[in-house]
């Protein structure tokens, strides 16, 4: 049985991911930070069956990096697939307002988390060579809208990351792609007191669609409606030079 990595696994995004992989008759391995976040975890996906947990800082450096060691040493059950999700504070900060401290501290839990995630976990999917591997990443279209500048931020640098992993992971046995997501997701419970959010069990499908389409890889899906979580709207990441490959182009003179 496959096992999915998820790290951000108590949040909205990744109960959703730990429900698609149940759903999936996949196990999930869940980075947690402490039990009563892994309390909050069992109770909205509504069992501890197929759930194993692991405690650890995913703000620091090595904190992924010590589960991989774990996973290696037979003290963790294998993975195969990851899904990133971390996240920081979804205020609305103006620019000139956010101080130095608050900008690299956001910018560690936003950003930093999913990068370290994916330099701890990508070189084991590479070793252990399974051709079902999948690593995929959570961003939101506030990257693009603007209006939250903070979180804005985090996600352009999230966006730039999966370009440059979609490029990194070409022609490897892991499908790397990014799910972007321009509407507001939670899970069910506080989904049902809020008419603007969608629920985590719904949006599950659209993790259950990338895991059964082999051909999705190094592509952007867009999540503009709910409409959205059966159909997937799949674009390729990268820029689009006139239909060539710019993972290719140089930018070297002449
Ligand atoms: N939800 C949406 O509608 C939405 C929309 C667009 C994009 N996204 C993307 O998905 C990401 C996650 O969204 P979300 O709604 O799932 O966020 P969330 O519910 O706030 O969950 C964030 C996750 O990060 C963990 N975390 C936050 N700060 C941490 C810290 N200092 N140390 C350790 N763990 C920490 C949380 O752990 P605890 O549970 O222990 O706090 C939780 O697992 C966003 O940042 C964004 O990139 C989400």
């Amino acid at each position: 049985m496959e096992t999915v990595l998820i790290v951000g696994a108590t949040g909205n995004i990744g109960v959703s991911t730990a429900i698609a992989a149940l759903r999936t008759k996949r196990n999930v391995l869940a980075v947690v930070r402490s039990e009563a976040s892994a309390e909050k975890l069992f109770k909205h996906v509504g069992t501890r069956d197929g759930i194993t947990t692991v405690q650890a800082d995913v703000t620091s450096d090595q904190g992924v990096q010590g589960v991989v060691d774990q996973v290696k040493a037979g003290k963790l059950p294998a993975f195969q697939h990851v899904y990133s999700c971390v996240g920081g504070d979804y205020v609305n900060t103006p620019l000139t307002k956010i101080s130095t401290e608050y900008l690299r501290q956001q910018m560690n839990r936003s950003f930093e988390t999913n990068f370290f995630a994916y330099r701890a976990t990508l070189p084991y999917l590479l070793e252990q060579n399974n051709p079902n591997s999948t690593w995929t990443l959570c961003t939101g279209a506030q990257g693009d809208m603007g209006n939250f500048a903070m979180p804005a931020m985090t996600q352009g640098a999230l966006f730039s990351m999966a370009a440059a992993a979609a490029v990194e992971t070409k022609g490897t046995n892991v499908r790397f792609n990014e799910v972007y997501l321009a509407f507001r997701v939670e899970v069910d419970e506080d989904a049902a007191q809020h008419d603007y959010a969608s629920r985590a069990s719904d949006f599950a499908a659209v993790y259950e669609g990338l895991l059964a389409r082999p051909d999705i890889q190094g592509a952007r899906v867009n999540v503009f409606s709910e409409a959205d979580f059966k159909e997937l709207k799949v674009v390729q990441k990268g820029l689009n030079l006139g239909g060539e490959d710019s993972s290719k182009v140089s930018y070297q003179r002449s």
